[in-house]
């Protein structure tokens, strides 16, 4: 008889799991699991039996052709007792029901109206900064991205709300850092007090969830009925299948969702995509050189963007090494046979960008920072998955794209330099692909090929 159990860490060397140094992490333990051991390694915490993946057909397998035999995972457990029900912590088939009626907020003309916030916004971002500061880039990236957040989503007079309900989820997330790892042993608890009591109290996010719920009612109160082109207009005026609208609560709680699931994580790969161009000054030149080509210093629009090639391939690279959603997971609900095994009802699978995204067997020279890559040819399908796939896969990716391709074009109006804070940035523990500590760059005047004042 053959292996019960795919090869992996086992006894001691799975505390790793639970490393706190930037050594020795949670994905410093998954992505050396995943090399030692291959393309499906399997280890256990505790009652929780634990399945990685790093394999673009099995990838394929659980986000696609098997989806079904899979729900959300322990995140989800977390994500749940803050959001309650939402898009994001649904199962079928109520998830697919919710992500019908979002939808629309992601059709083409409303990417149009987005494009114009996003392009505004950076334009705006880019213009202010001066010759010589020095930025923390991922503070810096936050504003941005919030600001166009909370106009996409609640329109231009509402800002100060979706400033509210970031500063809440900051400390949310923070929170979250600490009481992930823990949360491998508390989740059954979780889940039980949530059977029992589908809508009694959140037991974690308690004080968040109210003030949550303060910062947006009033705002509810003020929209109903009203038809503006944002977010929040839309599920205002969304339908259910019984043709009736979202109550309060369900719209708040995807008000929520979208504030966490889309701001900070574009944020994220900004930072490290502006961190990469700093560190390669060759390929920022190479990217100025098709801004100014193409744009010659207006603002970048929608209909640019199939001419702006080089720019959306180090977007597209800077997700590669730098995923933001690092790794995600799902539960079977069956016995399901992958690569030769039968994983148990009720396991664990991870599946991690991050680790698959710098597999040699999908990508020469995995750690090297090269957009040409994506010029030319494209990766193994699944080799290359920031945005998940699938069902439950992010329902933001094109507003997501735009906007880093758009900020990357107006943030290119400025050169921005690496400074000397020691060494090179390595990747922090959370939710999000955090960098372990601050990463400053210097902002630098740029000239364009066409101003340069002629020699007479
Ligand atoms: C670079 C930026 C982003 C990355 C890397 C990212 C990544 C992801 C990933 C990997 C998932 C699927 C997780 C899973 O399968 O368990 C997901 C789901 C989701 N994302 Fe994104 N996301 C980004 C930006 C956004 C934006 C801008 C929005 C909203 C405007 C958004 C909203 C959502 C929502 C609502 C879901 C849940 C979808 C569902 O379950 O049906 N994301 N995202």
């Amino acid at each position: 008889m053959g292996m019960t159990v795919p090869p992996g860490p086992r006894g001691r060397e799975t505390l790793g799991f639970f490393g706190r140094s930037p050594e020795r992490n949670t994905v410093t333990f998954l992505r050396d699991t995943a090399r030692r051991y291959g393309p499906f390694s399997y280890f256990r915490i505790l009652h929780k039996h634990i399945y990685l993946v790093d394999d673009a057909d099995l990838v394929k397998e659980i986000l696609i052709t098997r989806q079904h035999s899979f729900i959300r995972d322990t995140g989800a457990t977390l994500l749940r007792e803050l959001l309650g029900d939402s898009l994001i912590t649904r199962e079928e088939p109520l998830h697919r029901e919710r992500r019908r009626i979002l939808q629309p907020a992601f059709h083409r003309d409303q990417i149009a109206h987005y494009a114009e916030i996003m392009s505004t916004e950076t334009a705006r971002f880019a213009d202010e900064l001066r010759d010589g500061e020095t930025l923390d880039i991922r503070e810096a990236m936050r504003r941005l991205t919030l600001a166009i957040a909370g106009i996409a989503l609640f329109g231009t007079d509402c800002r100060e709300s979706a400033a509210q309900v970031s500063a809440v989820l900051q400390r949310v997330s923070v929170k979250t850092r600490w009481v992930a790892p823990a949360l491998v042993l508390f989740e059954p608890l979780f889940k039980a007090y949530r059977r029992w009591f589908p809508r009694a109290p959140s037991l974690l996010f308690y004080r968040e969830r109210r003030e949550l719920e303060k910062i947006i009612a009033p705002i509810l109160e003020q929209r109903r009925g009203q038809g503006t082109k944002d977010i929040l207009s839309l599920i205002l005026n969304a339908r259910n299948e019984e043709d009736a609208p979202l109550t309060d609560e369900e719209v708040a709680n995807e008000i929520v969702t979208f504030m966490l699931a889309g701001h900070e994580t574009t944020a994220t790969a900004l930072t490290w995509t502006l961190y990469l161009l700093a560190q390669h000054p060759e390929v920022a030149e190479r990217l100025y050189l098709e801004l100014d080509s193409v744009l010659d210093g207006r603002p970048a629009r929608l209909d640019d963007l199939p001419v702006l090639p080089y720019t959306s391939a180090v977007f597209q690279e800077g997700l590669r090494l730098y995923p933001p959603a690092l790794a995600f997971a799902r539960r079977t609900i069956e016995n399901v046979e992958l690569a030769g095994y039968i994983v148990p009802k009720g396991a664990s699978v991870f599946l991690s960008p991050l680790i698959t995204q710098r597999n040699p067997r999908y990508f020469d020279d995995p750690e090297a920072f090269r957009p040409e890559r994506w010029l030319n040819s494209q990766p193994a399908k699944f080799a290359y998955f920031p945005f998940g796939g699938g069902a439950k896969s992010c329902i933001g990716e094109s507003f997501a794209r735009l906007e880093g391709v758009l900020a990357l074009t107006n943030l290119g109006r400025k050169r921005l330099l690496s400074c000397s804070n020691g060494g090179s940035i390595a990747i922090g523990v959370g939710m999000l692909l955090r960098p372990d500590r601050t990463i400053l760059l210097q902002v630098s005047e740029r000239t364009r090929a066409s101003e340069e004042a002629p020699t007479l």
